[in-house]
């Protein structure tokens, strides 16, 4: 057929699995925090979630008060072994897997020197090799299916070094480069990689590292929170559903040629651009 323009053999920009089948949404760290906002967000979006953690109590829980096409399998998503068994289960239970949120929980603190070897392993396998093996299980079949959409949650850290977080700052950086290679690798076949970078965000998380920096600095909570808060031009922590409303972008149809970004969802704290 004539066209009138010289791109009419590529691919429609959302080229998708039937528009009546849900996609199906694997989202890890499922049960709380952001992870849980994610997949609230991704229901409203008309998915089909997945909850993945380590403990079945709280993934019970969630997805029960989520509701909806809610269901969870439990996964230490720091075992790439394992992650790599989820994806393949969460594709013979459901038929398919489009969309990936690679989250989970965060490392501990801690200054670059002060980190134990042993610590930098357990942390590169939560931050890095988990996600990876994630990715390279489920993307081939993405690409087969000429949709899908992965979301690594990483920090702010990885544009904004931060010294008592160092092991987050170090190997998110390196999750993001994985990321940036990997977004490449089926961009060609509808499938996107992406990360979303959260600044502060009111979860048990945030709360326990205040915590930890109260008790470092001999201050009270409420003190950290104040100097935290102080950072923050927008005057204030993220609601989880905030972070979750960047993830469901861009595991949306229509975000389907923003490709190997990062996206800084933080109140304007992050000072460079
Ligand atoms: N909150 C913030 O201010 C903030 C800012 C920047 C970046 N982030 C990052 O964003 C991610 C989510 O943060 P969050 O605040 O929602 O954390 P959170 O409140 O600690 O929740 C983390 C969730 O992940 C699960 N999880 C932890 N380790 C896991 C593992 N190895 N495998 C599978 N699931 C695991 C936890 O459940 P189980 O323990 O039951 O497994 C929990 O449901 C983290 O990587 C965090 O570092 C958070």
């Amino acid at each position: 057929m004539e066209t009138s323009h010289p791109y009419a053999a590529s691919p429609p920009p959302t080229a998708a699995v039937g528009e009546a089948t849900r996609r199906v949404a694997l989202v890890g760290g499922g049960a709380g925090g952001i992870g849980a906002a994610a997949a609230a967000a991704l229901l409203e979006a008309r998915h089909r979630v997945v909850l993945t953690g380590r403990t079945l109590a709280t993934l019970k829980e969630t997805a029960s008060a989520l509701g909806g096409d809610t269901d969870y399998l439990v996964c230490d998503l720091s075992d790439p072994a394992e992650a790599t068994d989820l994806v393949a289960e969460v594709q013979s239970r459901f038929g398919a897997l489009d969309v990936l949120v690679a989250n989970s929980g965060g490392p501990a603190p801690g200054r670059v020197l002060d980190v134990s070897d042993e610590q930098w392993h357990q942390d590169l396998n939560l931050l890095l090799l988990g996600p990876l093996a994630l990715m390279r299980a489920a993307l081939p079949a993405m690409a087969e299916r000429g949709f899908g959409r992965v979301v690594v949650v990483t920090s702010t850290a990885v544009r904004q070094p931060q010294p008592e977080l160092a092991s987050s700052t170090v190997l998110r950086s390196a999750a993001t480069a994985a990321a940036k290679l990997a977004s490449r690798r089926y961009a060609d076949r509808g499938v996107t990689v992406n990360c979303v970078a959260p600044g502060a965000t009111l979860t048990p998380r945030r709360v326990a590292i205040l915590r930890s920096r109260a008790q470092a600095a001999g201050i009270h909570l409420a003190a950290a929170v104040a100097d935290d808060q102080a950072e923050i031009p927008a005057g204030r922590p993220a609601d989880a559903s905030e972070i979750a409303a960047a993830i469901a972008f861009l595991a949306s149809p229509g975000a389907g040629y923003i490709n190997g970004t990062v996206l800084t969802v933080d109140g304007g704290r992050t000072e460079s651009t």
